[in-house]
């Protein structure tokens, strides 16, 4: 098994720990925009990354608590497994279901964060709002909900990927995803349910060797039913980004955090 893994694994030894020591950096800095939440009742909206979990734990530390909220059972069973083993500080409640409707009572954490749910959300049968008004309904008042995500303030290789995921997704399935915007969507979408929103924008953080792992990525349309017409164009498009990335490498998006008070407290 070991075997396979690394034969399939499209770094060497050190450039995946350069990979890692990036992306552990990437999730450093959109945490610490958090400020302090020790002691704090967590919930973390849509995801289930065990690196994002391990950096929020540490900095709840153990007086806190933190759920992780994911609709993806498999992913959800990846991370309690990779979790198992660690002393973790915070230990994680794992739950799966849906952020339109999250399964717990009102006044049940003092903070909600998310980070690249919401480019994700499908948005076909309820607008994004209706998932921040459910997430803003579990959190006592006075408390915060805050949401990281990616916006297309600048031009980024991963913008046009994230694109054909969502073209995919949508001649698969029929999802329409919310997808990655100008950074004033997603602060408006806090206004209307929050008070005293701010947010910070952040720069393209680039993740060394992310392009080798993109490009040693199989088309994820193979074995979806897709129209021939839309297969063709996704083709063409992957094709044409793929190009681009061997050029230019897999340039980032810029990031936008944005955060408001839960009204009444
Ligand atoms: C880009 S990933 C988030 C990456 C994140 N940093 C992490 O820790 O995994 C978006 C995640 O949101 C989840 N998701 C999308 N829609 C959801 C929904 N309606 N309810 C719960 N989770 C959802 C997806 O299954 C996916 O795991």
């Amino acid at each position: 098994m070991a075997q396979r893994l690394y034969r399939e694994d499209p770094l060497t030894p050190e450039e995946r720990e350069e990979f890692e020591v990036d992306l552990i950096a990437f999730c450093d800095r959109e945490l610490d925009r958090l400020g302090e939440i020790e002691g704090l009742r967590v919930l973390y909206a849509g995801g289930a990354s065990p690196l994002w979990l391990e950096g929020l734990s540490q900095r709840i530390g153990a007086e806190g608590s933190l759920t992780a909220l994911e609709a993806d059972g498999e992913r959800l069973a990846v991370a309690r497994a990779s979790l198992r083993e660690m002393d973790l500080d915070a230990p994680v409640q794992f739950v799966q279901g849906d952020v339109f409707e999250p399964p717990f009572g009102a006044d049940a954490f003092d903070l909600v964060y998310s980070a690249g749910l919401f480019h994700e959300l499908d948005v076909r049968e309820r607008p994004a709002e209706d998932a921040l008004a459910a997430l803003v309904g579990v959190v006592r008042p006075g408390g915060r909900v805050a949401t990281s995500d990616f916006v297309d303030s600048t031009a980024a290789a991963q913008i046009e990927d994230e694109e054909l995921s969502r073209e995919l997704a949508r001649a698969s399935s029929g999802a329409i995803l919310y997808g990655i915007g100008p950074p004033e969507r997603l602060v408006a979408l806090h206004e209307r349910v929050l008070s005293g929103v701010r947010s910070i924008s952040s720069p393209p953080f680039a993740i060394r060797h992310l392009d080798k792992i993109v490009l040693s990525e199989k088309d994820h349309s193979e074995g979806l039913r897709i129209p021939h017409q839309a297969r063709r164009e996704l083709r063409r498009r992957r094709e044409d980004s793929r190009e681009q990335v061997r050029r230019e490498g897999y340039t980032r998006p810029t990031t936008i955090y944005v955060e408001g008070i839960v009204p009444g407290g």
